[in-house]
């Protein structure tokens, strides 16, 4: 959850860790810090400060300046509230080696008990400091080794760990080590980079490379060298990194969120760019080592994912039963894990995630393939742990995403979700175009090619159509802010548009810290309609003219006026609508891709009341956006 930074090279190194930690701050922004070397035995320049990345500014002197090699920590508090000592970074004893941490260290308790039984002083609440200790003295007795050191610290500790160290004798070297949390190297000329996520040092270089569990990694400007815990070389993979450094940056944009919502169209047209033909043909190669178990030997798919990656999941699971004829349930990947499920190797795991680090994903992904599933995952984040982990992955071609709540990303896992049942379609038709055992056909009822080419040509035409929403969202602004002081906002709709109101629901709890839930239209009577008072917001998602639920939907609507609702109705343009008190329409298009155009005004209502409640849009409280602790 905390963001965490490294540069060597010859730079001035503070201008860099900090424009690194400003980029990541969006991962953690309780308090910050940095230590700097600044030249062999000279003591380190260290600095950090409770609150946002501005406090820790305001405190640099010009002293930092002169330093060309250092690490940065944005936080996220997890052991010991944010205050200026539980920052990061954290020193040993002598002051000359200093660390910083992503992660729990969950036997601290433990280490810290032999620690101060040695001698050592705490200064703080956290797990970390038992790490910088322990380094300090690791680093002493291996006569001034700090790789080696880091080595034998990490196998002593459990739990999940990025960490970064320096040492004062070595002042060119960093030295990191990841286990179930993020690190990627940024290789540069004559300079190196360590980071949580490539948005750190996008600006800087484009080669990248992925760290594996339990590896250690030993930058210096010139040279980056990475081993197992035993000193062992391995070769860790190389990739060049796609994403645009200005789609990093708020170009114009008052806050990431808007400009990420904006960036909607394109990213879902990246995410479908090449992969599906006029025809309504699917060509998914990355899919292309599964595509024979997919046809024959899976009969039940079960989706893994937390939050707004869960929502994506729920939709999904429309178009795998209606367009591939598969069972397909849909859990959260937090309560799936501490289950004992009934699995076996004909069920299909599908892993949703952003970042591809949330750790309680992670964990259910781990969980399943050792009940024997096959795994497949969707992620938005090249080489991050959980696509490495799993047999097969849909990238979904999003770019980064920085706002805290998830926007572009969602669409784009929709969209990766609509892909998959197509593919699924054709390859138990046996019209991948894969000859092999996989076109032997079997009993799943799938679409017919006619229908697949109409769902391919819609699919092709909703990046039109979603920037055909964003040119109303002047008015939905507008709308939104009479709202202000409401105190709970209800969010209706079935079938597909049931999750889609669970989405719009869980947006407006974690930007406008309002009470908001998300219903099932049916589910009114059982309960809920009790919530409903005079001038109660009632958002209600309209299922399109021709779906069997539209009259069911219509009849809500009028229950909830009848007990003296507000009532905004989304729906699309070709569909009738009872009066209601503000209508917003969108474009039409087949039922199952409906929530692509009617989350829109949500995420834009979510951002408006966040905006007018005067909280923090990009940034809201509690929260982090790459959730890589349980
Ligand atoms: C909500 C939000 C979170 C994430 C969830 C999963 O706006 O962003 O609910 O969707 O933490 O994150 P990923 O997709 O990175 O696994």
């Amino acid at each position: 959850m905390c963001g965490i930074v490294g540069y060597t090279g010859d730079k001035k190194a503070i201008d860099i860790v900090v424009d690194g930690l400003r980029r990541l701050e969006y991962r953690g922004y309780d308090s910050a810090g940095v230590a700097l070397t600044n030249g062999e035995g000279k003591p380190l320049l260290v600095e950090k400060r409770a609150g946002k990345l501005g406090n820790l500014e305001s405190a640099l002197d010009s002293r930092f300046g002169s330093s060309h090699s250092g690490i940065g920590h944005t936080r996220w508090a997890t052991h010991g509230g944010p205050t200026d000592s539980n920052a990061h970074p954290h020193l040993s004893d002598d002051g000359k080696l200093a660390v910083i941490h992503n992660g729990i260290i969950e036997n601290y308790v433990e280490l810290k008990k032999e620690l101060l039984a040695k001698g050592h002083a705490f200064s703080s609440e956290t797990d970390t400091e038992s790490v910088a200790h322990l380094l300090g003295d690791a680093f002493k007795e291996n006569g001034g080794d700090l790789a080696e050191a880091m080595r034998m610290v990490c196998k002593r500790l459990r739990g999940s760990f990025t960490l970064l160290a320096v040492h004062s004798d070595d002042p060119k070297r960093i030295v990191g080590a990841r286990r179930n949390s993020p690190l990627v190297v940024g290789v540069g000329k004559g300079e190196n980079f360590l980071a949580s996520d490539v948005a750190a040092f996008i600006s800087s270089t484009k080669s990248a490379m992925e760290l594996g569990q339990d590896q250690v990694v030993i930058v210096t400007p010139s040279d980056v060298t990475v081993t197992d815990l035993d000193g062992k070389k391995v070769e860790a993979k190389s990739y060049e990194i796609t994403w645009d450094a200005a789609a990093a940056e708020r170009g114009g944009f008052q806050h990431f969120m808007l400009k990420e919502i904006f960036e909607q169209p394109k990213a879902i047209a990246d995410t479908l760019l090449g992969r599906i033909e006029e025809s309504g043909k699917v060509s998914l190669p990355e899919l292309e080592s599964m595509a024979d178990a997919l046809a024959t030997d899976v009969d039940r798919i079960l989706i893994l994912a937390c939050g707004t990656a869960f929502h994506a999941g729920l939709i999904g699971k429309y178009a795998i039963e209606a367009w591939a004829g598969i069972a397909c349930d849909v859990e959260l990947a937090s309560e799936f894990r501490y289950r004992r499920p009934v699995l076996d190797p004909r069920t299909l795991v599908v892993t949703i995630s952003q970042s591809g680090e949330t750790m309680d994903t992670l964990m259910a992904l781990r969980h399943a393939k050792s009940l024997g599933a096959k795994a497949l995952s969707i992620c938005n984040t090249h080489g991050s742990t959980i696509p490495r982990e799993s047999d097969a992955v849909i990238y979904t071609h999003g770019g980064p995403e920085i706002a805290v709540a998830s926007t572009k990303a969602l669409l784009t896992q929709v969209i990766a979700l609509h892909l998959f049942a197509l593919y699924l379609g054709q390859v138990s038709q046996g019209t991948s175009g894969k000859p092999s055992s996989a076109s032997s056909k079997n009993s799943r009822s799938t679409l017919s090619a006619s229908e697949a080419k109409k769902i391919g040509s819609e699919l092709l035409g909703l990046p039109s159509k979603v920037e055909q929403v964003l040119e109303t969202v002047e008015a939905l602004r507008e709308m939104t802010r009479g709202f202000k002081d409401a105190t709970s906002v209800l969010f209706l709709g079935r079938h597909v548009g049931f999750p889609s109101a669970l989405e719009g629901a869980l947006k407006l709890k974690e930007l406008a810290y309002m009470h908001a839930e998300g219903f099932a239209g049916g589910e009114l009577k059982h309960g809920p309609i009790a919530l409903i008072e005079n001038g109660t917001p009632v958002i209600a998602i309209m299922p399109p003219l021709g779906s069997e639920i539209r009259e069911k939907m219509a009849s809500n609507i009028q229950e909830v006026k009848a007990r003296g609702a507000h009532v905004i109705v989304i729906a699309d343009t070709a569909t009738d609508i009872p009066a209601t008190d503000f209508a917003i329409r969108v474009p039409a298009t087949d039922e199952l891709l409906q929530p692509i155009l009617s989350i829109v005004p949500l995420q834009v209502f979510a951002y408006e009341m966040a905006l007018v409640r005067g909280n923090d849009v990009d940034q809201p409280r509690n929260l982090a956006k790459s959730v890589t602790v349980e």
